[in-house]
């Protein structure tokens, strides 16, 4: 939530600053803002909207050389999304500059604090609160803006990632980290600070990440300085050499990152399984689950937390574990979990799967497992993220960055990655016969092949789309394996094309949801062969008799859906339990084409954001 950049050094600070509010713009997009000095004076322009809202407005209102710059791009939590609010926000005396990612939970008793002592406030958000408390402690302490920012944030209440500089000294940037992600870029010479690297990835491959409950002062001349927030001890920051490169978040040609991102899944499964699915030996070699065997063999039961897709592909991993590996398998919201008070022990593991790994809730739901003596697994996507770190152990997905927010190859590299760890541990546990196991394997070395052709429907696909665009409601139907995937399905149409869509097991569609059937109502099956194929069969013939529009998802060659169904997608052959990798394909692409045709902003739909890291 919310997308922060910040410059200081010899080039010229906008450029980089506005450049680097477009990569993080999947973040948050409802405003955004600017802050250059010039050498003279600050120059501030924000305004509701996007970026190119932002650059449109600054090329009327402000001039923009200068060294030094930070910009925003948010995703409102505190006051709507307009001009007032957008960030940055400015203390009252006008020196001070803020941005920040994040929640400051105990705000309103801050901003009353602040009120009785003469601080007015323009706007309704939580950070004009925090900037004017840093401008308080700074000219009633007597202090550095470092040491100010240090002593206000050990009053405030909250998750925050900021960056603050003064005007009168505008030789260094002040940041620090509760919660939410930061980056710095290390130049010769000049610093880059954002939300994550993608910003600075032509500048420098050398970050540092900043942990939570740690601030540093950025100043020019003066190697970067790491300090604890609460105890003011030093930290040596950690500096990483990049893997990320420029191609990797450009669109490459396609009109849309979703799209690109749909049709990078063969790479990116290639990807994930690299150097891991030893098919003709027979082996799965995996790090994270190879040095804690024992922890997996000797868990009673896998407790599983996500949010949102990769919810989903947990449901894909019971199916998954259960079937394959016989270890018993739960899965939950981690924003339910966190809360619920759940039995957890050091018998359990957990695994978390995240995209980005920085979802708030995913991230409190490990720290509580963790609290009670489990040991926790995490599967994410962005190397280096919180929830990497802040998991026992781990597998990386190699997916790339994801940048349209609706998650595409996020979701079927994550259920490689659990596919690879079940196989592993139904090896281990003796579950699973050899041959078997030896039989998954080959299938899995297919996949990247098989969704390259699942890809090719895409033509045919787009003409289903035409037909179906209109749609005021769509029903999802699977079974086993498939289920989740229907979920997934749905919630793709929902989130870009704003049509309303259920996803269900289909036999439980005769327990409610057959009820909206009508000759307007496309209900999308997946039917594939195995996955009790006939009781699909069935199903359909029920939404068949009840006029309802068929799409079904079949396997190659199926005829007997055919004959029911108004239109059938193919997708190749596979094993059941790969099933999914396969169906997805078709769903990711019809809720694409029905968006780009009702004219939606498919990589940035509206109230969304990529990365959720507010509760
Ligand atoms: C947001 C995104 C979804 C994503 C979910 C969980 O809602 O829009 O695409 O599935 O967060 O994100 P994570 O990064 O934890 O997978």
């Amino acid at each position: 939530m919310c997308g922060i950049v910040g410059y200081i050094g010899h080039r010229e600070a906008y450029p980089i600053v506005i450049q680097g509010l477009q990569r993080l713009e999947y973040r948050g997009y409802d405003s955004a803002g600017v802050a250059i000095y010039d050498g003279v004076d600050l120059k501030v322009c924000k305004t509701k909207g996007k970026v190119a809202d932002l650059e449109a407005r600054v090329a009327q209102d402000i001039t923009t050389n200068g060294n030094i710059a930070i910009g925003h791009t948010r995703w409102a939590t505190h006051g709507v999304p307009n001009d007032i609010n957008a960030h940055p926000h400015l203390s009252n005396s006008g020196d001070l500059v803020i941005i920040h990612n994040g929640i400051i939970e105990n705000y309103d008793s801050l901003r009353k604090e602040l009120t009785t002592r003469g601080y007015t406030f323009e706007s309704d958000t939580d950070t004009e609160v925090l900037i004017n408390l840093i401008e308080d402690v700074k000219l009633n302490e007597n202090v550095k803006l470092g040491k100010a920012v240090q002593i206000a944030l050990n009053q405030v209440i909250g998750a925050y990632a900021i960056a603050v500089f003064d005007k009168n000294k505008p030789d260094e940037i002040v940041i620090a980290r509760l919660g939410s992600p930061l980056a710095v870029g290390i130049g010769d010479n000049e610093f880059f600070i954002a939300s994550d690297a993608s910003p600075f990835i032509e500048y420098t491959k050398n970050a540092v990440y900043l942990e939570d409950e740690e601030m540093a002062v950025i100043r020019l001349g003066k190697p970067m300085k790491v300090r604890k927030i609460k105890d003011d001890s030093l930290v040596v920051p950690y500096v990483q050499e990049l893997q990320m490169n420029l191609e990797q978040i450009e669109k490459g040609g396609y009109p849309h990152f979703m799209l690109k991102e749909i049709f990078e899944q063969p790479s990116a499964i290639k990807d994930t399984y690299r150097g891991r699915l030893l098919a003709k030996e027979g082996i799965i070699r995996m790090a994270g689950i190879d040095d804690n065997i024992e922890r997996f063999l000797n868990a009673k039961r896998i407790i599983i937390v996500a949010c949102g897709t990769s919810w989903h592909a947990g449901l894909v991993a019971e199916y998954i574990f259960e079937d394959l590996a016989r270890i018993p398998v739960e899965v939950e919201y981690a924003s339910e979990f966190r809360y619920r008070n759940p039995i957890i022990s050091d018998k359990d593991v957990v695994i978390a799967i995240s995209q980005s790994g920085e979802t708030a809730d995913t991230l409190a739901a490990i720290k509580l497992a963790k609290s009670r003596g489990a040991f926790v697994f995490g599967v994410c996507n962005v190397v280096g993220s919180s929830i990497a770190r802040e998991t026992h152990a781990g597998a990386y997905t190699h997916a790339g960055p994801e940048i349209g927010v609706a998650s595409t190859k996020a979701f079927t590299t994550q259920i490689t990655v659990l596919t690879l760890i079940a196989l592993k541990l139904a090896k281990n546990n003796g579950s699973m016969s050899n041959s078997d196991f030896h039989h998954h394997l080959q299938e899995l070395e297919l996949i990247p092949e098989k969704v390259e052709k699942a890809l090719q429907s895409d033509p045919h696909i787009q003409a289903v789309a035409e037909i179906y665009k209109n749609a005021k409601n769509c029903l999802y139907l699977g079974r086993g394996y498939n289920f989740p995937v229907a979920l997934e399905g749905a919630l793709k149409l929902k989130e870009i094309s704003y049509i309303h869509a259920e996803g269900y097991p289909a036999a439980e569609m005769k327990h409610g949801p057959i009820a909206l059937i009508d000759e307007q109502m496309p209900v999308i099956v997946i039917a594939t062969k195995k996955g009790h194929y006939e009781k699909v069969v069935s199903n359909i013939e029920e939404i068949k008799a009840r006029k309802g529009k068929i799409i079904g998802i079949v396997t190659e060659g199926d005829t007997n859906v055919k004959q029911l169904a108004d239109h059938v997608i193919e997708v190749p052959e596979t094993l059941e339990s790969l099933s999914p990798l396969l169906t997805t394909i078709p769903l990711q692409l019809l809720s694409y084409h029905i968006a780009v045709m009702l004219g939606r902003n498919v990589d940035q739909p509206r109230n969304l954001a990529k990365s959720v890291t507010v509760e």
